[in-house]
């Protein structure tokens, strides 16, 4: 590619965010001249060094930092690092290396890569990306809980049944099946993104918003949960399925996956937190791909009403009549509390209505990408929404017996098809725990 090539494609996805629109056009130009193409193997102590060369061109001598975004399969990690902080490091400024999972496979692995960076750069240097900690809704997770007076104090096994942290996706791995093989779904959604954002919801209030204490809650927290256990997973893959005259493939149609894969698409699982304030409350996470719809959200589902006056007025199903906080993460942003309320009239009837906090109405901003702020914080070296390694190996040590088990036993996923709610036996997993899924669909 030549540099203008390179100019053109980003020029095509490049955003202004400053506030005097009108000088949008001279910045992104200004920007545009500072982008350069230069190729070189990842391995090549040389080929960096002829990156430094040139850099250090267009440095002119001043201060200047470097931030290396490893866009690179992880087999290549550590020589790419290697390299970079050996002959393209800067000089006069900081040298900053983002990484973004696979962490590898499980604890031994993740265990391994962390060593073999810290090689050549030290924590402060390394920044994990998990990009849904970038992510409008989750940011606001902290604030929902610890700027409000009325959330906090319910936050706790008192008031809460269960929470429901949800990902689905309405299409397959297609085109991605020989990176998503050797991984399946827990390590690529659940192991990361969900207990991030489990992570958030269920921490300790932080002694100050400074990365290292917030990262502090979060180690916390994860060291409290229970090893997921297998009884406590259910797994599924999808199969191909025909809807209106269109087929849709299995996943192991996918060219780049093999026939007999048991690789899960889909899973859900119920974990625990052994400390005072969860004690009891399941935490069930869903995650699949080929489902019917897209969307990642957050439900919390609170108790009953103790000796509720109105219980005549439910029926028998007084599930569907508790309080629910649901924070959509995506699509179409929105946080609703659920709550009864009196039919207008003269009767006494009463529905469940949602308050309703629905960001397209109520701000006219369009909301960042992920990565933008991510990209932003590790350039000015805000680390809060980056993953500490003791927090990685927290996250493993969850997760790997688990997966190990459904590998050695060789665990059959259930089947389901493509575009449809994913396996049964989620719902039987949830039933365990006297828990029903919520579903978004039934809420707009
Ligand atoms: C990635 C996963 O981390 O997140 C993908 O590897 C997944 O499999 C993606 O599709 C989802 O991200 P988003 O931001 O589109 O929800």
């Amino acid at each position: 590619m030549t540099d203008a090539e390179l100019r053109n494609m980003v020029s095509k996805t490049l955003t202004c965010r400053i506030d005097k629109r009108d000088n949008c056009s001279e910045k992104m130009d200004q920007f545009l001249k500072r982008c350069f193409y230069h190729s070189g193997q990842y391995d090549s102590e040389e080929n960096f060094a002829q990156l430094d060369k040139k850099l250090k061109k267009h440095e002119g001598g001043r201060v200047s930092n470097r931030l290396f975004y490893l866009s690179i399969p992880p087999n290549i990690f550590v020589e790419a690092v290697k390299c970079a902080s050996s002959s393209a490091s800067s000089g006069n400024g900081w040298t900053r290396v983002i990484v973004e999972k696979p962490f590898g496979r499980d604890s031994e692995s993740s265990a391994v890569l962390t060593k073999s960076l810290k090689q050549y750069l030290t924590e402060d240097q390394i920044f994990r990306i998990d990009h849904y900690l970038g992510k409008e809704l989750v940011e606001n997770l902290s604030v929902l809980r610890f700027a409000n007076l009325i959330f906090e104090p319910l936050w706790t096994r008192q008031y809460i049944r269960n929470v429901q942290i949800i990902f689905s996706e309405d299409f397959g791995t297609e085109g991605r099946g020989g990176y998503f093989d050797n991984y399946g779904i827990i390590r690529d959604i659940m192991q990361n993104h969900l207990l991030q954002i489990l992570a958030l919801f269920a921490m300790e209030t932080p002694v100050s918003l400074d990365a290292e204490d917030i990262r502090n809650e979060k180690v916390k927290v994860l060291r409290s949960m229970r090893p997921l256990r297998l009884e406590d997973v259910v797994i599924g893959q999808y199969k191909s399925h025909s809807k209106g005259g269109v087929t849709y493939p299995s996943y192991t149609d996918d060219k780049t996956v093999p026939k007999d894969s048991l690789t899960p698409t889909f899973a859900a699982a119920a974990l625990f937190i052994d400390n005072a304030r969860w004690d009891g409350v399941p935490f069930l996470m869903k995650a699949g791909k080929a489902l019917h719809n897209k969307g990642a959200e957050i439900r919390v589902q609170f108790r009953h009403v103790p000796g509720n006056l109105y219980n005549r007025n439910f029926g028998t199903d007084l599930d569907r009549a508790t309080n629910e906080l649901v924070i959509r993460v995506q699509p179409d942003e929105a946080i609703f509390l659920k709550i009864n309320n009196k039919v207008p009239g003269l009767g006494m009837r009463l529905d469940r209505s949602n308050l309703n906090l629905h960001y397209a109405a109520r701000y006219s901003k369009e909301i960042p990408d992920a990565y933008e702020r991510l990209l932003l914080d590790a350039i000015e070296g805000e680390r809060r929404l980056f993953i500490r390694s003791d927090e990685l190996d927290a996250a493993w040590a969850l997760f790997t017996p688990v997966l190990k088990e459904l590998e050695e036993k060789k665990i059959i996923p259930e089947s389901y098809p493509y575009g449809s709610r994913g396996p049964v036996g989620a719902h039987y997993l949830a039933a365990r725990y006297n828990v029903r899924w919520g579903d978004l669909d039934i809420e707009q």
